[in-house]
């Protein structure tokens, strides 16, 4: 029987999603991206090789593996080239197992120049966005003017979509944004060169899934950002323009929510934020460099240093409850290694009380403080460790301790960037 899971970050992204994806990968006939964009930068490392994915399903490094880039996903076709371009001169592109839905709407140049400019019009403001072009092409998608993946085949289509959607977005440049407008003529050209190179991969990817579950093919479907970043369940503002919780998955890419055999999440075993937003269990100074340094904590898509701290039981609880997680991948534990003290985050004082339900309130969580349980560090080396058992006793102990605060089971602990340095205990194909 073919099994269909859902990897989801559960914390603000970068949980090494893509590690996890590469790893799983191998137990999947196909891999998908259903949400997001080219804000997502997912790192693998294989041997001394290192990728980082923006659009293209971190599955697309296990030769035969279908990757398929969903209807729930919004493409920048510059990017997605370069990508191609990128993989296969690295050896690792096969044109046959990439798959894009016709649905899946277009990043466009003003999407780009009204993202900045809007930032840089907020000021002080800000959400620190990855300046990709994002917000402003899912905004399109449901003011229902996109441009989608499949209007690349039709250039009269194509044409008269620009042409309405240019009408609007230069005077909100010009006049709003006191940006530059576009001519349609530039775009267009440009776009139907990308249909060019694009069109063949372009395809009803919601009946290629289905029939593939169909003839029981297992599917992984691999989540971008996190689930504080979700448009309605995050932390918004200060989130992105998608879902990015395990529910979005079916939408995403076109099958049924019953479909789904199992959800699992994956966290860091400490806590990263890039952008701005209320982030409680922030350090600052010294351990938050510590942390950054040790970590490698700087943005795969952006380049910026992520904001570091403790790991926040009460946002991760959260987590496990919107998403229905059936299990958790903890990463990152090696960053841990050689700290004296490790704290855990398992409530919030706010206003003098304990409270220790996740509040979404940008307000509220500002003012919240982190409530700590201190344990104790392992001060050993990790990365080279294969099992539950040959973790030193307070690295254990630190995972029990996690479980028990989720109430969800960890079922894979990754401990070094390399595909081999995971500890698999259950494999959430098999759950
Ligand atoms: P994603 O966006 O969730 O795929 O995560 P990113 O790739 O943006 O960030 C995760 C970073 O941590 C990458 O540089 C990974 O190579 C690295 N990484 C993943 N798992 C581990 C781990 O267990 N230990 C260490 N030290 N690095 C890891
Ligand atoms: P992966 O998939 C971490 C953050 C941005 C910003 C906010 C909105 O690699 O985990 P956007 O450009 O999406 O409008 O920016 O969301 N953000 C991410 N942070 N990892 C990501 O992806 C992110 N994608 C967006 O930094 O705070
Ligand atoms: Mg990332």
């Amino acid at each position: 029987m073919g099994k269909n899971v859902v990897v989801i970050g559960i914390q603000w992204g970068d949980e090494g999603k893509g590690k996890i994806v590469d790893i799983l990968s191998e137990h999947a006939d196909i891999v998908v991206r259903f949400q997001g964009g080219n804000n997502a930068g997912h790192t693998v490392v294989v041997g001394t090789e290192k990728f980082i994915l923006h659009l293209i399903p971190s599955g697309i490094l296990h030769p035969g593996k279908t990757c398929i880039i969903g209807n729930g996903v919004v493409i920048d076709p510059e990017v997605l080239l370069d990508e191609i371009g990128t993989l296969a001169s690295r050896g690792h592109f096969r044109a046959e197992d990439l798959v894009i839905s016709k649905d899946a709407h277009l990043i466009m140049p003003y999407h780009k120049r009204i993202d900045i400019g809007r930032e840089r019009l907020r000021g002080g403001r800000k959400l620190g966005t990855t300046g990709r072009g994002i917000g402003p092409a899912y905004e399109d998608k449901v003011a229902r003017c996109g441009i989608r993946c499949g209007d690349l085949l039709s250039e009269e289509d194509f044409r008269l979509k620009l042409r309405l959607n240019l009408h609007e977005k230069n005077h909100y440049l010009r006049t709003i944004l006191h940006e530059e407008g576009f001519e349609i003529h530039e775009i267009y050209h440009k776009y139907m060169a990308y249909a060019e190179k694009i069109g063949r991969y372009i395809k009803d990817t919601s009946i290629l899934l289905n029939e593939a579950i169909e003839h029981n093919r297992s599917i992984l479907f691999e989540g971008a950002q996190g689930t504080l970043l979700d448009i309605d369940h995050g932390t918004y503002p200060y989130v992105t323009s998608s879902n990015t919780v395990a529910g979005e998955a079916a939408i995403g890419s076109g099958i049924g929510p019953t479909r789904i055999d199992t959800v699992i999440g994956i966290s860091k075993a400490y806590t990263t934020r890039v952008g701005e937003g209320p982030f409680p269990t922030e350090l600052k100074g010294e351990e938050a460099e510590r942390m950054r340094e040790h970590g490698g904590e700087y943005g795969a898509t952006t380049g910026r240093p992520r904001r570091c701290g403790w790991f926040d039981a009460v946002a991760a609880r959260y987590s496990v409850r919107i998403n229905g997680l059936q299990g958790l991948v903890l990463t990152k534990l090696d960053v841990l290694d050689d700290l004296d003290e490790i704290k855990i985050c398992t409530a919030y004082r706010y206003k003098g009380e304990i409270i220790r339900d996740f509040p979404t309130e940008t307000t509220v969580l500002s003012s919240c403080e982190p409530v700590y349980e201190t344990m104790e560090g392992w001060k050993e080396k990790t990365s080279e460790i294969k099992s539950l058992d040959g973790l030193p006793k307070n690295a254990r102990a630190y995972i029990k301790r996690l479980e028990e605060l989720l109430g969800v089971e960890i079922i894979i602990i990754s401990v070094g960037a390399k595909r081999k340095e995971a500890i698999i205990l259950k494999n959430p194909f098999d759950l």
